[in-house]
């Protein structure tokens, strides 16, 4: 038999004791401080063609919104692409940094990282192609969504497109828990992620609990970093609403990266959108 190590269970016991507290879902932030350097140790790569296929059909520039470490924009400059990546974590940004001065100089001259808030940030030019990857959903209130989606579209040149990646919140578990895969790092020291998700369908948000493990080249346990993240649960007439109410069209919706058709069971909706063409009994709709 396997037993728990000690130090998870006084983890659960805490969790446990904030679950009880009625403000378990309030206030909850992005929660990506401290652990930049392990983010893309457990990120899903799939959607990497995806983004490509987009950016050779627009062109030139794009802004990666929320961009995190900078993983795709790093991806698409590789390809040739011209980037501004958009975020608001000074660690998440401070790595992006780091992996940025280590491609070549043609490379890095493509990308351009920026610090702001995807609610209302200002650059002085519009992109070809704007990009959101599983990020949309740190927008928690409708506000907050609305006005991002606004500042996207002030940006958005007239013939560009707008990728918006959603997790529909009618498939989403009320509580799950998971376990990545022990990952080494370049350095040789070795993480462990373990998660737990609540979902709080009358608030409409998510909060996910990581916790992660690292240990030094020997085995030996070195930190441990818990982060708390919030994300807000989206209903599908509530996409389509925002969507709407924000001036852009669908061109398509897909279930996932592989270009499928959404259906009510794809874990992802993923629009392609453009600016809709105003008429003047649009205006103000
Ligand atoms: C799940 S990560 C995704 C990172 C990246 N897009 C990717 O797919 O690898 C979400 C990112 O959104 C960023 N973020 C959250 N709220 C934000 C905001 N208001 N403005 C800009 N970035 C934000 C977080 O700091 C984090 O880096």
């Amino acid at each position: 038999m396997v037993l728990p190590r000690i130090d998870i269970l006084l983890e659960q016991t805490r969790l446990e004791k904030a679950m009880s507290k009625e403000n378990f879902f309030d206030d909850i932030g992005p929660g990506y401080e401290g652990v930049a350097e392990f983010y893309e140790l457990f990120s899903d790569n799939t959607d990497l063609p995806f983004y490509l296929e987009y950016a050779q059909r627009c062109g030139s520039p794009i802004l990666d919104i929320a961009a995190g470490t900078g993983r795709v924009t790093r991806y698409l400059a590789q390809q040739g692409f011209h980037v501004t990546a958009l975020e608001s974590s000074p660690s998440m940004l401070q790595h992006s940094k780091y992996l940025v001065s280590r491609l070549t100089p043609e490379v890095r001259s493509r990308i351009e990282l920026v610090s702001g808030n995807m609610m209302n940030f200002s650059l002085d030019r519009k992109y070809s192609l704007i990009i959101i990857p599983n990020s949309f959903g740190h927008a928690m209130t409708t506000g907050e969504q609305l006005s991002t989606l606004q500042s996207i579209h002030k940006h958005l040149s007239d013939d560009g497109l707008f990728i918006l990646d959603l997790f529909p919140g009618a498939v989403m578990n009320e509580h799950a828990k998971f376990q990545d895969n022990p990952t080494r790092m370049q350095d040789g020291r070795t993480v462990i992620r373990e998660g737990e998700f609540h979902v709080d369908f009358v608030k409409q948000i998510l909060r996910l609990d990581l916790r992660y493990v690292v240990f030094d080249k020997q085995g030996i346990e070195e930190n441990e970093v818990m982060v708390t993240s919030g994300a807000s649960v989206i209903f599908n007439r509530e996409a389509d609403l925002l969507i709407h109410f924000s001036g852009f069209e669908v061109e398509q919706e897909l279930g996932g990266f592989d270009s499928s058709p959404y259906t009510i069971e794809s874990g992802r909706r993923i629009f392609i959108l453009r600016k809709r063409k105003m008429l003047e009994a649009d205006e103000g709709v």
